[in-house]
């Protein structure tokens, strides 16, 4: 059998097992299965790739992206420019990290950029980045390769360049980009938003949301609300995923 799978904390909201399944059967691919490894702490991955044969790649989610780094063997030039990972290689008992999130938030960011360019505007638009995890790492990475200026917000002074309790309607005002990388509105807990002062937003304001479940969120709705666009994470998931799975195939053929 040659196995897949995704290993987070918890994954019960988890659309990886579905759409790679889906994958797997479109392809005829019956000897291939992914299966959801919840782990309590990262310190349970050496086991894992131990205790499991014919293991040939994972998936990294919450809370792991930063924390598996030090357990791999390698990690690819992106993902180490990047400081995350959420896909890993495992071939030949040696595991190389990749980042496909870097992949999945371009295709998002191309969606906004239609919206934040406004023609003859000679200024640049400027982000706030909510959260400072592993995604938002990826997300760093591609705001500063398309040169958007962005500050990240974080619950930690030391964590990211302001604290909530700092987001005024006038920061909010000036940042015209605001993408959610907390887990703030994921299902169960959909009546949950980020604590912004969303009176603040305009139709000049893009909002994306790497939460996918639900698809609108409490955040993109604040911002529907006030005419501004809303971009949700489902577009990201897919891409990340596609992006996996194309270089496993190649890890596998290499
Ligand atoms: N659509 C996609 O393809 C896609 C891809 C990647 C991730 N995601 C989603 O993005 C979210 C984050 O994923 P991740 O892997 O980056 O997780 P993570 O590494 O755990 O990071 C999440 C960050 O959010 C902040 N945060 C967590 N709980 C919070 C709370 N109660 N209030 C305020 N801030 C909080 C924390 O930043 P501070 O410690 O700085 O406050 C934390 O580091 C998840 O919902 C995940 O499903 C979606």
């Amino acid at each position: 059998m040659h196995r897949y799978g995704l290993i987070g904390r918890k994954l019960g909201h988890s659309f990886s097992k579905k759409h790679f399944t889906a994958v797997f059967r479109k392809a005829g691919l019956k000897d291939h299965r992914y299966d959801l490894y919840e782990l309590p702490e990262i310190e349970a991955l050496p086991d894992l790739l131990r205790r499991t044969p014919g293991l040939h790649g994972l998936n990294v989610t919450v809370p792991y992206k930063e924390a598996v780094i030090p357990f791999l063997d390698e990690l690819d030039p992106l993902a180490a420019a990047v400081g995350a990972v959420n896909t890993i290689v495992v071939k030949d008992g040696r595991t190389q990290g990749h980042n496909t999130d870097v992949a999945g938030f371009r295709s998002l960011l191309a969606r906004a950029a239609r919206a934040l360019d406004k023609p003859g505007s000679a200024i640049r638009p400027r982000a706030l980045v909510l959260g400072s995890g592993g995604a938002s790492r990826a997300v760093a990475y591609v705001l500063r390769e398309a040169g958007i200026r962005f500050r990240i917000v974080s619950r930690s002074r030391n964590r990211g360049d302001l604290t909530w309790d700092l987001i005024d309607p006038v920061i909010l005002r000036v940042c015209r980009l605001v993408v959610n990388t907390t887990p703030l509105g994921m299902y169960p807990d959909v009546h949950d938003a980020p604590p912004l002062p969303y009176s603040a937003l305009t139709p000049q304001h893009t909002l994306i949301d790497l939460v996918y479940n639900p698809e609108e969120t409490l955040f993109l709705k604040h911002g529907l609300e006030r005419g501004a666009k809303a971009i949700g994470g489902a577009g990201m998931l897919r891409v990340q995923a596609d992006e996996a799975w194309r270089i496993w195939q190649a890890a596998r053929k290499g």
